[in-house]
């Protein structure tokens, strides 16, 4: 299934219109100094207003799949109790209008957008916050179950809680200790399990996974001493202080100990904490019950995982295995600096299904560049065509060698407002001028259409 994605705070808008309650991004956007541009999701793309020409854009692309996100306080103002019936509405129409388009609709019931409500109540550090999640996926699931038949449950807690609660670079902006950390992390695992009951309640012939994220690690050569390395430092738990190896570039193992794969990802898949992690946060680990880890642990259907870029290893004679092999200098970097490495594409699909035995989607690819309209009314972004085009070749790589893969969401179908940065990073393959909110495809849109209708055949 091939798409692009979207999230509801980066492009609805519409931020204080019918009935939508406040969440924690309307509030640190208002934090002087949170924002590099002072901007704000106030009026973003507004897709709220516009999301029949948006889907008539999709259309026109030859996207198969839309993956958006559902606001939980546009539908639950408190996030719990009352619902918002124009908010529900909205998504309703929404997903008519795409699959009147013959574009298949997938729900994140949550992008980071956290009611300020539930935020006042302690938000993820409160245990009571699986109730809430469960209660909210309930609705959206009734109302859409019976059109829509894919779910992700959570989009990156590493980002919502890691940056959100840890580094406070991110909504709702704190700088917690690391064991009310993982306490956290704890509690949006539990509510990942309830929603996913409550899905299967509301949906009984939906699929559903989540979409975490983290970064790769790929082998130097295709050695078996390489590859075994590289798939240790992928899972790999970053403790504190001497047992922790640091990194050379912010997406190989970094001193941010929330910054993994496992913690998240194992307790989804296999039913318990990674045992390395466990050694790695010791007495930082919150208390949990063998029940807390059944109900984590929820039959899913797919692995999901946002992958953007990643760090090169070799095996080592050290504590670790492995050693980062540091990137050559120039090497090619995004407009936001990221590292381009496409084997990240073939790897991390391979390590995710041999541990985790579910097929793939990558729910989450791409980059930003600084795109303009040319005088010709042109968008030439062909790096993002390049990158796009080599990340999909490992992808492909993957696929004939037959690991399972159901699917790719390019991030993102438009430009929008990508959360501390701003409005300074264009990650879309339409353009967005936010002055006029007038869309334009860029070259990328032209071109990934024709890999959606060709199923990657002209890759
Ligand atoms: C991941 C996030 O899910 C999305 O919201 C963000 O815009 C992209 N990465 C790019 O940073």
């Amino acid at each position: 299934m091939w798409g692009a994605a979207t999230a509801s705070y980066q492009i609805e808008g519409a931020a204080y219109e019918d009935g939508k309650g406040e969440n924690i991004w309307d509030v640190f956007c208002r934090e002087e100094g949170r924002i590099a541009d002072g901007s704000s999701g106030d009026i973003a793309c507004d897709h709220y207003h516009r999301y029949p020409e948006d889907v008539a854009i999709m259309s026109e692309i030859g996207l198969r799949a839309y993956r958006f996100s559902t606001s939980w306080g546009r539908i639950m103002p408190d996030g719990v109790g009352a619902i918002n019936t124009k908010g529900l509405d909205f998504y309703s129409q929404l997903v008519d209008e795409l699959l009147d388009k013959g574009v298949t609709p997938y729900i994140t019931l949550f992008h980071w957008d956290l009611p300020q409500a539930l935020h006042l109540k302690g938000g993820w550090m409160n245990p009571d916050i699986q109730n809430w999640f469960a209660e909210y996926a309930a609705v959206v699931s009734e109302k859409l179950g019976d059109r829509v038949k894919h779910w992700f449950t959570q989009n990156e807690p590493q980002v919502f809680i890691g940056h959100g609660y840890c580094t406070g670079a991110k909504a709702p902006g704190l700088r917690y200790g690391l064991s009310d950390v993982l306490q956290a992390i704890h509690h949006s695992l539990l509510a990942h399990g309830r929603s996913v009951q409550a899905i299967r309640a509301g949906c009984p012939d939906g699929l559903v996974g989540a979409a975490p994220t983290g970064t790769v690690a790929f082998p130097e050569n295709e050695t078996e001493a390489d590859i075994a390395a590289a798939r240790k430092a992928t899972f790999y738990v970053p403790g504190r202080g001497p047992n922790n190896p640091g990194g050379t570039n912010s997406w190989s193992v970094s001193q941010e100990p929330t910054w993994n794969i496992s913690w998240y990802t194992d307790p989804l898949f296999l039913g318990n904490y990674p045992e390395q992690g466990l050694m790695a946060f010791g007495s930082d680990v919150p208390k949990y019950t063998e029940e807390d880890m059944q109900l984590i642990h929820q039959p899913l259907d797919f692995c999901g995982i946002n992958l953007y870029s990643g760090w090169q290893v070799r095996a080592a004679d050290n504590a670790f295995g492995w050693e980062e092999v540091p990137m050559p200098q120039g090497s090619p970097l995004t407009a936001f600096k990221w590292p381009v490495t496409p084997e990240i594409l073939y790897w991390g699909p391979r390590f995710f299904s041999e541990r985790y035995g579910k097929p793939i989607y990558i729910t989450e690819n791409g980059m930003s560049s600084n795109d303009w309209v040319d005088a010709e009314g042109r968008i030439g972004d062909y790096a993002r065509i390049d990158f796009v085009r080599a990340y999909l070749r490992q992808y492909k790589r993957a696929a004939e060698e037959g690991y399972p893969l159901d699917g790719y969401f390019l991030w993102s179908l438009l430009d929008n407002f990508e959360w501390p940065e701003g409005y300074r990073e264009r990650f879309g393959i339409v353009h967005v001028d936010y002055t006029t909110q007038k869309r334009t495809l860029k070259e990328s849109a032209k071109w990934y259409g024709e890999i959606c209708q060709s199923n990657g055949e002209s890759l």
